[in-house]
């Protein structure tokens, strides 16, 4: 489902900026076909190849779950609510939400800054995008990195430096005290796996009320996953959380040992099963899938961990 991109295999931060253009291709392929609508990818994706069917309901699957979970947060709360989307990419929820009615009080994007500096760019040259950011009592500040607008914020900055995160955000205005959704789709997995522990310990520890979404592989550890692992390898390409992606165990302790109150972790086979059978009935006739097995084995190497560190959130579920 997240295929990695050939220069992954350098090992480094370009390698892993490389995969939000996987993603994000990934996303505007299935988008086309019309697994879901999303009529703002295509300002930052200009063409794709087609990718395989497994490929395209995977990700159906994740987008639809992510977006279903944000919503029942902010209509639980009214909208006054906040949402950081940690190693945001090119992603599109912002709009998709106020599409569907949904406003948040803030709206934050973090990225490095080579990836924030292009997200700034396809905005300012997108009508629609600059519209859903703008408000009339609002002006919209912009330099390379950075996009400061009403309630949406951009932000380039290395997850891995704490220091620079809390200040970034904070100069942003953040609010500590306010329920908040944390949402990583495929971030943590990256980093190294002191970084991505202190950013957990830091944001459970700094924010009174707050819902963790993470996205991310799972399974690793039996021959699919070591199959999976083992090629990257060989390409040269070391997953530094890979450990933590061992098994739905290890997605919910790496956040319990680092103060949160509960997590949940479901693999993407039990996600699919719970999304409206409607749709299922609607997105299975989209294409012909010749190889379900091999579609069972992706959905069971991905999965939503549910972190909260505020026992009102234990009742978001799908
Ligand atoms: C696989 S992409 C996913 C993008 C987006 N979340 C999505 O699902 O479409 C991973 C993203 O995490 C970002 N990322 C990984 N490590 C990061 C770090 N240390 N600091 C900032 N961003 C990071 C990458 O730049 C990339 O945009």
């Amino acid at each position: 489902m997240e295929a990695i991109p050939r220069d992954a295999c350098l090992g480094n931060d370009d390698a892993v900026i490389a995969t939000n253009d996987d993603a994000s291709t990934c996303k505007r392929c299935a988008v086309d076909l019309g697994y879901w609508s999303d009529p703002y990818i295509h300002y930052f994706v200009k063409s794709t190849d087609r990718k395989a069917p497994e490929i395209n309901r995977g990700y159906y699957a994740r987008t639809i779950a992510i977006q279903s979970l944000v919503e029942k947060f902010i209509d639980i709360t009214s909208g006054k609510c906040q949402i950081v989307n940690i190693g945001a990419g090119f992603d599109t929820l912002y709009w998709r939400l106020k599409d569907s009615g949904r406003v948040v009080k803030e709206f934050y994007e973090l990225d490095f800054p080579s990836v924030t500096s292009r997200k700034c760019l396809y905005i300012q040259r997108s009508k629609p995008l600059l519209q859903g950011i703008s408000h009339e009592d609002h002006d919209i500040k912009l330099n390379r990195n950075n996009l400061h607008a009403y309630n949406y914020k951009l932000i380039g900055v290395d997850l891995r430096n704490l220091k620079e995160v809390e200040e970034k955000l904070k100069e942003s205005d953040i609010e500590f005290q306010i329920p908040t959704i944390f949402l990583a789709e495929c971030v943590l997995v990256y980093m190294n796996i002191t970084k991505s522990s202190q950013l957990l310990r830091w944001i459970t520890q700094s924010f009174k009320s707050v819902l963790f979404i993470n996205y991310e592989m799972v399974n690793l550890h039996d021959r699919f996953g070591e199959v999976m692992l083992n090629n990257l390898r060989c390409r040269g390409c070391d997953l530094q959380g890979a450990e933590t992606c061992r098994d739905l165990n290890t997605q919910e302790t790496r956040f319990t040992k680092e103060g949160w109150a509960g997590a949940e972790a479901s693999d993407m086979l039990s996600i699919w099963g719970r999304l409206p059978p409607e749709e299922i009935s609607r997105v299975t006739q989209i294409e012909m899938l010749d190889e379900q097995e091999l579609l069972l084995q992706l959905f069971s190497h991905y999965c939503i961990t549910l972190a909260w560190n505020d026992s009102r959130w234990a009742e978001v579920q799908l």
